[in-house]
Formats: C-alpha cells, sequence, structure tokens
C-alpha cells in the first residue's frame, strides 16, 4: 500500500487524436478500452492517471483552416471541443486534456528539441523530396499518385529542403536488447517480432524531426525558420502533460514512467521505437509497456472517413445509451485483434445480454422482494442447501477472475466471468423456483435466503460491471436500494459474501435495458457503407479473372493435366514490400512496390484491398509470378501477380515462404 491507503499509482494514456469533426467508433474504441482500464484500477485501489488529448499541428491543419477561412487555431479550438463533447457522452472520464498547441506542451517540446540538439543527438542535413508548387506543399516519393501531387493531380519537382534530423540509428542496438530484455514492453507480444523483424533488425534511418515548409508547428527556438516535426512533437505529450522540466513536476515525479501507452496497432512502431529512443537520449525512464490494439473494422476496412464507412458514436450512444455501446466494443472484440462491428451484433448483445440476462435478473430479483416480503427480506435461514453453496462461491471467486482478464486487457474474458455469475442466478431462479416457495408459509425462510442471495449477487454484479457501464450500476443499487457507499466499492466484494444488510429496502424502476425490436432498428440504421456497398461493386465491373473466379467460389477450371515444362514457364520470386497503397477510387485494388533483390523493383497491383490493410503488409515478403505479360488496371500497369490463397468462406491470405530467402529467390 502507498500513500492514502492505495496500491500504488497507474499512468495510463491514450494516443492523442487527430482533430477531426468526424470521430468514428473506431476512435471511440480505443478511449472506451483506456477508459475501462482506468475505473478499474480507480476501483481496484490504484492512484490512476488517465490521460488523452489531441495532436493539433501539420499541413493539414494548415490547409483546412485556410480552405475554411480561419486560422489554424480557430480551427482547432472548434475541433476539440466537439471531441470533449463525444467523450462526454462516452462517459470517458479523464484526468487531463492535453492538447499540443497549449503553451505547456510547445514550451516543453522546444526544451526537449534543444537539449537533444546540444548533446549531439539532433543535427542539421537535407530532407529530400517533391514539392507540389500549386499547393506549396511537399510529398514522399511514397505519397506520389502516380508520380504527380495526390492532392491536385499535377507534376511535382524534385526538392532538397533543409531539415533537422534525430540520430535514431545511434540507438538501434541498445533498443534491440531493451526490447530482448523486457518480454513485456510491446504487447500483444506478436507485435514485438513484427518490431524486431520489419524494423530494428533491418536498420534504422535517422528521423527528420524538423520542416521549414509547414508554418503550423512548433518553432526550434534556436532556428526559427524550423517547425517540429510530427513525431517529437505528438510523443512528448505524455510528459508534458505531467509538467516534466517545469518548475511544476509533482505529476511527473508521481507518475512516470506510464504504466501503459494503449495505441491502434498502426502506431506501435512510433510508440516502440521513437519514443523509447527519445526517452533514452534524454536520460528518462521508459514507460513498462505499449499495448497495440486491433481495430474496429466495417467490411473488413478499417474505419475511416476516406472510406466512407464512419459509424456516428453519438448516434449509437443517443439511441441505445452509452453503456450499451461500450459493453458491446468491450465485449465484442477480442483486444488486441481487429474485430468487425456489425450492427446487427451489437442490437443481439443488447437483447440477450443486457435487456435479457442482466436486466432481467435485476427486475425478477427485485420484484420477487417487493411481492413476497413487500420490498425488504425480514426472515431467512442458513445457507443449507448446495445449490446456494455453490453460487456464493462463484460470486466470492468472481472479482479475482475479472481482475485477472482485466489486467492482461482482456476485457472480453472479463465480463464473460461476470456474466457467468449472472447465468448462475438466472439458473438459481429456475431451480429453487422461489414462486413455489412463495405459496408455502413453512418455507418463508427459505425463500428469505433465496431471494437475499440474488439480491447479494446482484450487488456485486453491479460493483463489477462498472468499469465497463458506469451509468447502469446506480440504477441497479437504486432498485436494491443500496445506499451505502462502502456497499459500492471493490473491497466490499472481495470480502466474503453476505455484506448487503437482509432488510435492505427495494424499489422496483424502469427496464434497465429495454427490447429492441432488431429488425426495425436495422432497417434505420444499418451502416452507411452496408447500403452503398452494391453500388460501388456495380461501379467497378471487374471481368472475371482466374484468381477472381476462384474468390467467388466458382471451381476454376484447370486443365486436368500440365507438361512439367509448362509449369516451368512461370517464373515466381519472393518479393518485399517496399510499399503498398490503396488505388484511388477503387475498393479492390491495392498498389505494391515490391523489391526482388538484385532484379530491381516492379510495381503490381493485387484486388486484395477487402482483407488487407495497406500499412499491415510493408516489410512482409510475398511471392509474385514476375513473367507474366504486364497489363493495365485502373490507369496503371501491374507487372506481375501476387500469389495468394482463398477458401469458401472467404478467408485470403498472402503466400510467403517464410523469412530467411532473400528477396529475388526463385520459387519452384
Ligand atoms: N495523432 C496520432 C497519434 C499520436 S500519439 C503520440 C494518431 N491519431 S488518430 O486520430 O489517427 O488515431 C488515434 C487512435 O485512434 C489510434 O490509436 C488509432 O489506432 C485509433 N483508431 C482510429 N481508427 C480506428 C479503428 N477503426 N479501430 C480502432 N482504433 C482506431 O494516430
Amino acid at each position: 500500500m502507498g500513500e492514502n491507503g492505495k496500491k500504488g499509482t497507474f499512468y495510463i494514456t491514450t494516443p492523442i487524436y487527430y482533430p477531426s469533426d468526424n470521430l468514428h467508433i473506431g476512435h471511440a474504441y480505443c478511449s472506451t478500452a483506456a477508459d475501462s482500464m482506468a475505473r478499474f484500477k480507480k476501483l481496484t485501489g490504484y492512484d490512476t492517471y488517465f490521460l488523452t488529448g489531441t495532436d493539433e499541428h501539420g499541413q493539414k491543419i494548415e490547409r483546412k483552416a485556410r480552405d475554411k477561412g480561419v486560422t489554424p487555431q480557430a480551427y482547432v479550438d472548434h475541433i476539440v471541443e466537439g471531441i470533449k463533447g463525444l467523450w462526454k457522452l462516452m462517459d470517458i472520464e479523464y484526468d487531463d486534456f492535453i492538447r499540443t498547441t497549449d503553451d505547456r506542451h510547445v514550451k516543453c517540446v522546444q526544451k526537449l528539441f534543444k537539449q537533444l540538439y546540444d548533446q549531439g543527438d539532433i543535427y542539421k542535413s537535407e530532407y529530400e523530396g517533391w514539392y507540389c508548387t500549386p499547393c506549396e506543399s511537399f510529398w514522399t516519393e511514397l505519397q506520389l499518385k502516380d508520380g504527380c501531387c495526390p492532392d491536385c493531380g499535377r507534376p511535382v519537382e524534385k526538392t532538397r529542403e533543409e531539415s533537422y534530423f534525430f540520430r535514431m540509428s545511434k540507438y538501434q542496438d541498445w533498443l534491440i536488447q531493451y526490447i530482448e530484455e523486457h518480454p513485456d514492453f510491446i504487447q500483444p507480444s506478436s507485435r514485438t517480432n513484427e518490431m524486431m523483424n520489419n524494423f530494428l533488425k533491418p536498420g534504422l534511418e535517422d528521423l527528420c524531426v524538423s520542416r521549414t515548409s509547414i508554418r503550423w508547428g512548433i518553432p526550434v527556438t534556436f532556428d526559427e525558420k524550423h517547425t517540429v516535426y510530427v513525431w517529437l512533437d505528438a510523443l512528448s505529450n505524455y510528459i508534458s502533460a505531467l509538467g516534466y522540466g517545469t518548475d511544476h513536476d509533482e505529476l511527473y515525479r508521481k507518475y512516470w514512467p506510464a504504466d501503459v501507452h494503449l495505441v491502434g496497432k498502426e502506431i506501435v512502431r512510433f510508440h516502440t521505437i521513437i519514443w523509447p529512443i527519445m526517452l533514452h537520449a534524454l536520460g528518462l525512464p521508459l514507460p513498462r509497456q505499449v499495448f497495440g490494439h486491433g481495430w474496429l473494422v466495417l467490411d473488413g476496412k478499417k474505419m475511416g472517413k476516406s472510406v466512407g464507412n464512419v459509424v456516428d458514436p453519438v448516434v449509437l450512444c443517443e439511441r441505445y445509451s452509452s453503456d450499451a455501446v461500450r459493453y458491446f466494443l468491450m465485449r465484442e472484440m477480442p483486444f488486441g485483434s481487429d474485430g468487425e462491428f456489425n450492427l446487427k451484433a451489437m442490437l443481439t448483445r443488447i437483447n440477450s445480454d443486457l435487456a435479457n440476462d442482466l436486466g432481467n435478473l435485476v427486475s425478477r430479483t427485485v420484484a420477487m422482494i417487493e411481492k413476497y416480503f413487500g420490498g425488504a427480506i425480514n426472515v431467512m435461514d442458513g445457507v443449507d442447501e448446495s445449490v446456494d453453496r455453490a453460487l456464493w462461491e462463484l460470486a466470492e471467486q468472481t472479482p479475482a477472475q475479472v481482475e485477472k482478464q482485466v489486467n492482461a486487457f482482456q476485457f472480453a474474458a472479463a465480463l464473460q466471468e461476470i456474466w457467468k455469475l449472472i447465468d448462475a442466478c438466472n439458473k438459481y431462479i429456475d431451480a429453487t423456483q422461489p414462486w413455489v416457495l412463495g405459496k408455502d408459509e413453512g418455507r418463508r425462510a427459505r425463500l428469505g435466503t433465496v431471494l437475499y442471495t440474488l439480491a447479494e449477487c446482484v450487488r456485486r454484479v453491479a460493483v463489477m460491471i462498472s468499469f465497463v457501464m458506469p451509468r447502469t450500476p446506480e440504477r441497479i443499487f437504486e432498485q436494491l436500494g443500496v445506499t451505502d457507499e462502502a456497499l459500492k466499492t471493490w473491497d466490499s466484494i472481495c470480502a466474503p459474501f453476505g455484506a448487503l444488510p437482509m432488510d435492505t429496502k427495494v424499489c422496483k424502476g424502469p427496464a434497465l435495458f429495454p427490447r429492441l425490436d432488431i429488425t426495425k432498428e436495422l432497417e434505420r440504421d444499418q451502416p452507411k457503407a452496408e447500403a452503398e456497398a452494391p453500388k460501388e461493386a456495380a461501379k467497378e465491373a471487374p471481368k472475371p479473372r482466374k484468381e477472381e473466379k476462384a474468390k467467388k467460389h466458382e471451381a476454376p477450371e484447370f486443365p486436368a493435366e500440365i507438361a512439367f515444362d509448362d509449369f516451368c514457364k512461370c517464373k515466381m520470386q519472393v518479393a518485399r514490400v517496399l510499399a503498398c497503397e490503396k488505388v484511388e477510387k477503387s475498393n479492390k485494388l491495392l498498389k505494391f512496390r515490391l523489391s526482388f533483390g538484385k532484379d530491381g523493383e516492379r510495381t503490381i497491383l493485387s484486388g486484395i484491398a477487402k482483407y488487407y490493410q495497406p500499412e499491415e503488409l510493408v516489410g512482409k515478403q510475398v511471392v509474385a509470378i514476375t513473367n507474366l505479360a504486364p497489363r493495365k488496371i485502373a490507369g496503371i500497369e501491374s507487372q506481375g501477380m501476387i500469389l495468394s490463397a482463398v477458401d469458401d468462406a472467404d478467408n485470403l491470405r498472402l503466400m510467403s515462404v517464410g523469412e530467411g530467402v532473400e528477396d529475388g529467390a526463385i520459387v519452384g
């Protein structure tokens, strides 16, 4: 136990969000998970600090503000209000909200930058890129669309820009060793291999950390034509918010290092490579853990404004309650992997888990106590039947099981443990048949025991669900007549069964979660993408090819046999994905830039956009046919074919030979 009887401190962060007036349920997923964890830690006695915020600098914001005719500051101020409103609606109860435009953050970043420069970890050099004169924008090679500006489509010119660089390469070996010695640092652990094999072991390049072409950023104090560029600015929020480097660094001293940075999988890389190196270079301790959660996907694609499949959390919360939305997000998605957002699945869970299992248990328990005891149980006998004992034991064991699962970020499993208790209560009602006991005056004490057992279980359930559903417990406590705050604590459910006073006066209230008419709800609220999908598909009307036929599960027509020599004509090679991006105006196509080692590079298109996010493929090895005649698809020449396998359930996997052979190796 630490200060104030607390078990210790717990510091958790979400990423800082880009200001968008269109935050979707995917963003809410990350915040809900962090909030649930923070609430759980507070509930179980930790002195907890939960930080979130916004990442407000950069060219995009500068341009959007200009388009709207407002200053960048006015533009972000307005959006940040909306984001805070969403978090309020979803009961995301943060302790602090840091904005990268806050003076406290700006000063901290300037100080860090200067320190790194003074000690030789930041140096001046030149950044080479492409410049679009009409848009006044710099682009990297990978950002170009068909060699032109991705915004206006006009030709770009190769340019050099003076920039400061952070000496990441110097710390590469140190970081590899650190990660090897701290197996819990990157979670889930599968992401460790990804970082090691795809980024660290191939070698780190120094990182460009300033630009002269972007004005909407933090000025470098000793060279004011430069502004600090992206990650050095953004990542510092985790310590600038705690007052690091100021005279008021009490929070920093109390809470740093963070216990966990919770981030989406696509930014694990920045948090486990750039951030640790920055901290180490500054002589500061590293966060204990970076947890990379999966994405909430819709129709197999990451949600985002650009794919037009955003599901609005405001609409969902207003219609079904924030507790129901939070419950669904934490119950349905296996935390760490991607999960499909499906409205029907959500409505079904609301009806089955919340309205039926939980709602009915509460209403039946309260109704029976009112009916048979006028609202307060006044007599009971001992725990003399094995059914009672089994339920009491389960209720006593459940909190420890829940705690174990939440601590491992297994929210779904934790909720399952709670629902095991709820199910057991519902089965207990069926087994003990209180309505039969109620007819027999001689069994009144037995009836008291049964209903008391249920009421005490319901109280325990209410305490346990509060970290995911912060509003529902109070509504349950009201119905149960629990007013004593001590009976709402985690400690009170870790104590032996029976803390609820026997004669507590219950009071029936409205249904916790009214049953929904799923068909009606679906009609009015199908996510946009489902309605739009057929139109999109019709637009593309691809000509069926052999590989696409297979995806539609029609048996491809193969000859019964082919000559060995014919097979040998097909040149298959191992290739490494250098870059991968979606092809504009296509739902299906990904454009790959592949390296074949000494055989050079090629561009190949593949119709697998629905199965993979482009980012996750970069760095991976694939197999491609390289002597197919090139052909133009969507106006781009595809110089070969990438091989994959697809089954009848539409599971598609890219073919790979496993790491260990050089890029360009012949497959055969
Ligand atoms: N600004 C950077 C983070 C800097 S942290 C020092 C950023 N912002 S973001 O707004 O694009 O994303 C914020 C978080 O939302 C990320 O963790 C991202 O993974 C998460 N999500 C965005 N869309 C998501 C889904 N569809 N599903 C789950 N999480 C999603 O990245």
